[in-house]
């Protein structure tokens, strides 16, 4: 399997590159109107947002800032399949103009203007963010009744373009059963609050560019590809920053397409992409661990499974896992000044491999095979925190 990533350093208000109906997700988090660190990057794109923060018309300039997100997201209604999810990160801001503190309700601004879009609303989800202590004591601090509540989550706003989207050729639905998550991962994916996401830092190569830049986590965008889109679709992130959303899509086996206004960010997205296979395979033994974990200690409680996953025999709780493999990405090579292409394994992971027609109905030969591949798969660790150093 192949898969290709481009980058446009332009707006994104205009995205005349990408043709109508041709993206099948969009997963992107905007700059936060009336957060004071985008400003900047605001009255460039409109001065006169510039005038109101001046003259302390904060309500003008919130308003101001959304026209100009909203002139994207027109755009994201195009350039999206029928269909097709879109899902927005975004957060809240609070800020004093005039001596008066106040909220400024970023999602809901998008939701309703979504909405006047045609999309329909599904389900969004509540990521708590990790806050700084002293964030904490806004306002009168102790005292009553002037302290104000700290913002410790954002918002995913997910979205979708018409009805649902349909499988119908056998090779659609081939691909879709193939791209399927774990149960047990389906159960904490698709809860509407995550309280896992490390939200302070970027995992990969660690320097603080999350901070300057407000980059997501990385699982936060991974999550969401797999959630929404199968194996080789296109994902579009129109606000890529330093392209925590294409590492999610490398990981993940899907196509990409990112844009950012600002070609500074460019060498920044060039080294984070730097170790990205070494990444993206960790996570994907991860993945592959805490399922097997899981499935020790199910086997130990409840005994054997009725599903078996044909590409690594291992056991699965539903028939719709059967077909799950996750792509071990393997190389990574520039194809064009800002074009990339990731190649993968279509094989499943030797480690992970159950001896095909073991039938694991006995619990001891079930912990003792777990046991086993245990082994093996420490030794991959081994070898991949060495070709790290
Ligand atoms: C919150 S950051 C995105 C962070 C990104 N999710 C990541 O993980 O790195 C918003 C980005 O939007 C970009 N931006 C702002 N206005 C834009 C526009 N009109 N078109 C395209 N990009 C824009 C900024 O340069 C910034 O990099």
């Amino acid at each position: 399997m192949k898969t290709t990533h481009q980058i446009f350093f332009k707006d994104a208000q205009k995205m005349d590159d990408i043709e109508n109906e041709s993206i099948d997700l969009m997963v992107t988090s905007p700059p936060y109107p009336m957060v004071e660190m985008w400003d900047e990057i605001f009255t460039r794109q409109n001065p006169k947002i510039f005038k109101a923060l001046n003259s302390s018309d904060g309500v003008m300039a919130f308003e101001l800032m959304h026209q100009i997100l909203d002139r994207v997201w027109d755009e994201v209604r195009r350039v999206l399949k029928p269909g097709a999810v879109a899902c927005i990160n975004i957060g809240d801001a609070t800020r004093t103009i005039n001596s008066r503190f106040s909220l400024f309700a970023n999602h809901t601004r998008i939701q309703s203007y979504m909405l006047e879009l045609g999309f329909s609303a599904l389900p969004c989800i509540l990521w708590r963010k990790q806050t700084n202590a002293p964030n904490k004591f806004m306002g009168s601090g102790m005292l009553p009744p002037g302290a104000y509540v700290t913002l410790e989550h954002e918002y995913i706003l997910i979205f979708r373009k018409g009805n649902k989207r349909l499988f119908k050729s056998d090779e659609e639905k081939q691909i879709r059963r193939k791209s399927a998550y774990f149960w047990e991962e389906r159960n904490h994916w698709f809860s509407d609050v995550w309280m896992d996401l490390k939200g302070t830092r970027q995992e990969l190569s660690g320097n603080n560019a999350r901070d300057r830049n407000a980059a997501f986590p990385f699982e936060l965008a991974y999550r969401l590809i797999c959630m929404f889109s199968v194996k080789q679709d296109r994902v579009l992130d129109p606000f890529l920053g330093i392209g925590t959303s294409m590492h999610g899509a490398m990981a993940a086996g899907r196509n990409f397409l990112g844009i950012d206004i600002d070609p500074n960010l460019k060498s920044t997205i060039f080294s984070k992409m730097e170790n990205i296979i070494e990444f993206s395979n960790r996570k994907i033994i991860d993945r592959l661990q805490n399922h097997l974990n899981f499935v020790g200690n199910r086997i130990r409680e409840k005994g054997p499974f009725k599903h078996t996953n044909q590409p690594y025999g291992f056991p699965v709780m539903t028939s719709q896992e059967r077909d799950l493999l996750l792509n071990s990405p393997q190389s990574l090579e520039k194809i064009g000044e800002t074009i990339f292409m990731v190649i993968y394994s279509d094989s499943a992971q030797e480690e992970f491999i159950y001896e095909k027609d073991h039938n694991v109905t006995d619990k001891a030969e079930a912990n003792t095979i777990l046991l086993q591949k245990q082994e093996q798969r420490k030794q991959r660790h081994c070898q991949i925190k060495l070709f790290d150093k």
